[in-house]
Formats: C-alpha cells, structure tokens, sequence
C-alpha cells in the first residue's frame, strides 16, 4: 500500500517509514497537517496515517479538510494521538479509525491492510458529512443584518472543534470585512469564478481572510461591477462547496430577491429573519415571509430575531409576534454605544463584552442555530 505518515516528531516518522518500507509499502512523510495536504494532492496515497497534535494544521483539520474535498474524500484517514480522549470525541465523524500512542506496528499494520480490504468492497464507506449553510435576512436595510452575521459567525467560531466561514453577500457594499477587521481577500466573484473554472483543483482557502478566532471570511467583490456576473449557478456552486469544506456558513444576505439572495435563502438549512420594532420594516417582513412561503421554505428553517437598533416601548416582541403571526425566539438588547464602538474598533459585541446582554443574546442565537429544530 501507499502510506503517508504525518507527525511532528522526527523520530517517530523515521521509525514508521522504515518499518512500512522495509514491508514493502510505499511511504510519503511530512511534518505537519499542511505539509500533509500538499503531499496528499501530489501522491494520492492509499491511506493517510496521521498526528492528532501537529503545528500549522492539526490532525483534525487535516482529516475534515481530506473528507470535505471532493478530490479527497474518498482516502481513508487513521488518526493517533497520546491524548485518546480528546480524539475520540470529535474525530469520530471524520476518521476512519483512531489509534491510541505508543503505536504497536505489526497490529497497526495488519488493521490497515484489513480496513483498505473493507473499503475496496464497498463494505466500510468513507464517512461523508455536509456543514450547514445560515443566511441571516432582513426586509430592510440598516436593521442589523451584517453586525448579527459577524456576531453569529464569531460565536459559531469559539467553539475549538468547529470550522466556520462567513460569506458576504451584501455584494455591492459588503461591510463583513471591516466589522472583523481583517484586511479583504479574493471576492465572492474570484472564488466562484475559481470554482467553474479549477473544479476541484480550486483551493478556496487562497481567497479566505483569516480572523484571530479562526473563522474564514469571504468577502464581497472589490469592484461592485463584478457582482453583475454572480447568478444563481455560482452561488449553489459556493454554497455547495463551502459547506462540503466548513461545519458552519453564514451568510450576510441584504434585502431584495435577486438571484444570490433568492439561491440563498432556499438553500440554506437555516434562515435568520431579523426584524426591528418599526413599521415599515414590520409591513415589509410580511412580503417576506409570504415570498419565503411561496418558495416553499420550510417554516422550522425560520428563527425570528428581534434586534433593538431602536428601543421601542410600542412595539414589543410580543405585539410583533402578534403582527408577524409568527413566533420570535429571541431578541437582541439595544445599546447603541456598545454597537457602534464595536463597529468602530472591528472587534464584534461578543468579542469586545462577552457578558454584555446583548452579547449573551447573540451567543444564544448561535446556539440556536447550531441545534438542529
Ligand atoms: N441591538 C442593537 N443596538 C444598537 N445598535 C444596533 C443594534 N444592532 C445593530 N445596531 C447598529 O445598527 C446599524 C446597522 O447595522 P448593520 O450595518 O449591521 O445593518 P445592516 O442590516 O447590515 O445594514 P445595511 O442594510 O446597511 O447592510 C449599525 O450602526 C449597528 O451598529
Ligand atoms: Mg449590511
């Protein structure tokens, strides 16, 4: 069989390589999850033995990143680590199998021989999982749509086990990037762009920005003009693949219904509906839940948040609710200092006053979002 080994530790890799190589199998080795991909791509082997604990990108990353991407999916990946427990639990959806150190070679070899037998009669499929794409919506501009993505994105994103990333669709005017603070990357357009084009040879991790958190962001095109191409193709095509690639998207999708917000909202698992005590805005989210319905949406996708960007004593979550016919499960305390600090030092409420109410509101409408309904 074709082996690559990754681990950190030089010696232990030496170790490996010389006893599979002197069985007869080819071997490949590198030094950390990274290295570990480069090789993958290059060398197609039979089966990934792989480090839990490895700088650059772990263990994990390295077998979710195997499993997510169509040109790798299939690759049987073995996970060792000295610390079983923590493997255990979150490896288990990815992995083919998890081995606990010290290695005892002759057993692992004869468990590899056995599992790649398995698998070549279709007897042991390779585990496949689909993250979960989230559009956060509104039925008028300005009512917190892009500070609750962020808010959202980021509060998915603290959980250490998890890959987020948050697409701007907000094409003309994305603002994700500047909430987050990091500096924009390739655009929406390049990467579908780059999809179309490469298939599967496209790395959409070249057009992420990278926050301090971890999250991956997505941002609109650099030159308004280019969202003109983006249409309903390009954007299934990015959905599809970021939540082959990632646990969790979130989607900052501005009013209106043209193709990318339409796409989006009927294909996302979960659609965030933000509405703000105002009457304009509250006639306006009719249309849209009809449109939603009309779509045929499922109603358990919808969560209805409300979100003070003004306080109202008049319109109340439950006199909304009463209008709307429709319940809201949550709502965001209004305190415009706190917002706009957070916009103006680019750090999100949950990141700059996590115990702040509206902090505990936004990581409550993460949990939310991340149970199944
Ligand atoms: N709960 C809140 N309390 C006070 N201010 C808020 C609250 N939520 C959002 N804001 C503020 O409301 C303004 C609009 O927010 P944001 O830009 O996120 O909305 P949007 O719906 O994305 O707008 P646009 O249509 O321009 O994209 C911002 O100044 C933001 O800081
Ligand atoms: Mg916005």
């Amino acid at each position: 069989m074709r082996l690559l080994i990754a681990d950190d530790n030089a010696s232990l890799r030496k170790q490996l390589k010389r006893y599979f190589e002197m069985r007869g199998h080819q071997v490949e080795t590198a030094r950390d999850g990274v290295e570990a991909w480069h090789q993958l791509r290059r060398h197609e082997p039979d089966v990934v033995l792989c480090d839990v604990v490895m700088p650059h990108m772990t263990g994990h990353e390295l077998a979710r990143t195997v499993r997510r991407n169509p040109a790798t999916e299939n690759i049987p990946v073995v996970l060792f680590s000295s610390h079983p427990e923590s493997a255990l639990t979150s490896g288990r959806d990815y992995a083919d199998d998890i081995l606990t150190k010290p290695l005892d070679l002759d057993i692992l070899e004869v468990r590899l021989v056995s599992m790649l037998k398995r698998i070549a009669e279709g007897r042991e499929p390779t585990p496949q999982i689909q993250g979960q794409v989230t559009a956060v919506t509104s039925a008028k501009g300005g009512t917190g749509v892009s500070t609750i993505a962020a808010n959202l994105a980021l509060a998915l994103a603290m959980h250490p086990d998890r890959s987020v990333v948050a697409v701007d669709l907000d094409l003309e005017y994305g603002d994700l990037p500047m909430l987050l603070d990091v500096p924009p990357r390739g655009g929406t357009d390049q990467l579908i762009r780059s999809l179309v084009l490469d298939g599967d040879g496209c790395a959409p991790e070249d057009f992420f920005a990278r926050h301090d958190s971890g999250l991956r962001i997505l941002g609109a095109p650099r030159d308004p003009v280019d969202a003109l191409h983006i249409d309903e193709t390009g954007v299934n095509h990015l959905l599809a693949r970021m939540r082959a690639l990632h646990d969790h998207v979130v989607v900052d999708v501005p009013p209106g219904f043209g193709d990318p917000a339409l796409t989006t909202l009927t294909t996302a698992q979960r659609v965030v509906v933000v509405v703000v005590p105002e009457v304009t805005a509250l006639r306006r989210t009719l249309t849209l839940l009809d449109i939603l319905r009309s779509l045929e949406v499922d109603e358990g996708k919808l969560l209805l948040v409300y979100n003070q960007t003004v306080a109202s004593d008049q319109l109340t979550r439950e006199r909304v609710e009463g209008f709307l016919g429709h319940r809201i499960p949550l709502e965001i305390a209004h305190d415009l200092e706190l917002f706009h600090r957070a916009t103006t030092t680019g750090r999100p409420v949950v990141q700059l006053d996590p115990l702040h109410p509206a902090s505990r509101d936004l990581t409550r409408l993460a949990e939310l979002v991340a149970t199944p309904y």
